[in-house]
């Protein structure tokens, strides 16, 4: 069998409900881009996590549920702040200034998390033409340091956003993650939060592949099927990537996977805690952990387990756990760092 390693919680395979479930859909014809029974109960189960108000569509990247939900709330004069080490910022190729005409303005962070206090500083210029007006505050839950937003934090940043006629974007590729460390339902740290658009990811947790956009204030989605359509991602055979969703919350599987995800980075990281020379950098929250690995071991290690630095100056390398990291790969992982460091 090929080695399962922690570069990226991208690189597992799909949960065998996940697999189950689009071949179970995958019988006669149903009529395509979306108006099928299949991608109805699963909005239902959007509305049913999310609240009544949900408004979903489904889209097959990320990227594209990131770009697509914040080009419905956004003209091109807009400007939308970011943690400097957002996805959008970083990840996207310039897709968010492509396709939405918006200025990111991002913020430095610690953590990856953006406090009020740190967007105050783009927070001018309203109403003055020759400025960008700002829009969209967004933020990732689980962040891309593995760390996560409290309640609480979420509702500052929204009060702040809607006090100035913003909006709050959650960039949720790892919301389950987020969900299972802060031990709350969804709807109580988006909704409920003060969140206005939200994308739902959930190929990093066992899916195939396919994002939700969530609007989750009446009247934001109005225009939003033009808008997927011109972003091309309208797909004609959505069934197939609605019903994941469908085997994703049935018996709460998303939970399962990101219990399980999130367990192993923690033991991930007592292991890696437990050898002197190495140093976790960030609280390890979610499915993430971030350590320091002195000279030139790490690359080393990764002629057998492929991993991505960080910081490359600093010797920060990120790893990731997913649904089906085992306590062996770790303990050989372990093992094998060790090796390398004496
Ligand atoms: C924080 C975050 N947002 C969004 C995405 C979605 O990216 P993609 O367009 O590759 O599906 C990723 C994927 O790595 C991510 O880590």
């Amino acid at each position: 069998m090929i080695k399962r390693g922690f570069a990226s919680d991208n690189n597992a395979g799909v949960h065998p409900e996940i697999l189950k479930e689009i071949e179970a859909v995958n019988k006669g014809h149903v009529i395509g881009y979306g108006n099928d029974i299949y991608t109805e109960q699963a909005k239902k189960l959007f509305k049913e996590q999310l609240g009544n108000d949900t408004e979903v569509f489904f889209v097959f990247t990320g990227t594209a549920a990131n770009v697509l939900g914040i080009s419905a709330v956004t003209r091109s004069w807009n400007s939308l702040i970011a943690a400097e080490t957002a996805h959008l910022e970083n990840d996207e190729c310039g897709a968010p200034e492509k396709f939405t005409g918006c200025k990111v303005l991002t913020v430095e962070t610690p953590d990856g998390k953006i406090a009020p206090a740190h967007v105050a500083k783009h927070l001018h210029g309203f109403d003055f033409e020759h400025h960008a007006q700002p829009k969209v505050i967004s933020i990732t839950q689980s962040t891309e340091m593995g760390t996560v937003y409290s309640v609480g934090e979420i509702r500052h940043l929204s009060d702040l956003a809607h006090s100035l006629g913003m909006f709050l974007h959650m960039d949720g590729a790892r919301i389950a993650n987020a969900a299972v460390s802060l031990g709350v339902p969804f709807k109580s740290f988006t909704t409920d939060a003060g969140v206005d658009v939200l994308s739902f990811g959930g190929t990093k947790n066992g899916m195939m592949m396919g994002e939700a956009v969530c609007f989750l204030k009446p009247g934001l989605s109005a225009d939003f099927k033009y808008i997927r359509k011109q972003g091309m991602q309208l797909a004609s055979k959505m069934r197939f990537i609605s019903a994941q969703y469908i085997a994703y919350f049935r018996n709460d599987l998303w939970k399962k996977c990101a219990t399980h995800a999130n367990s192993m980075a923690s033991l991930l990281s007592r292991k890696l805690n437990e050898i002197g020379q190495v140093k976790i950098t960030q609280p390890v929250q979610a499915n993430g952990v971030f350590v320091i690995i002195p000279g030139t071991v790490a690359e080393r290690v990764m002629k057998h387990y492929f991993f991505y630095p960080w910081n490359e100056i600093t010797s920060e390398y990120r790893l990731m756990t997913s649904w089906d990291t085992t306590e062996e790969d770790i303990e050989e992982f372990v093992k094998l760092l060790k090796k390398e460091l004496q």
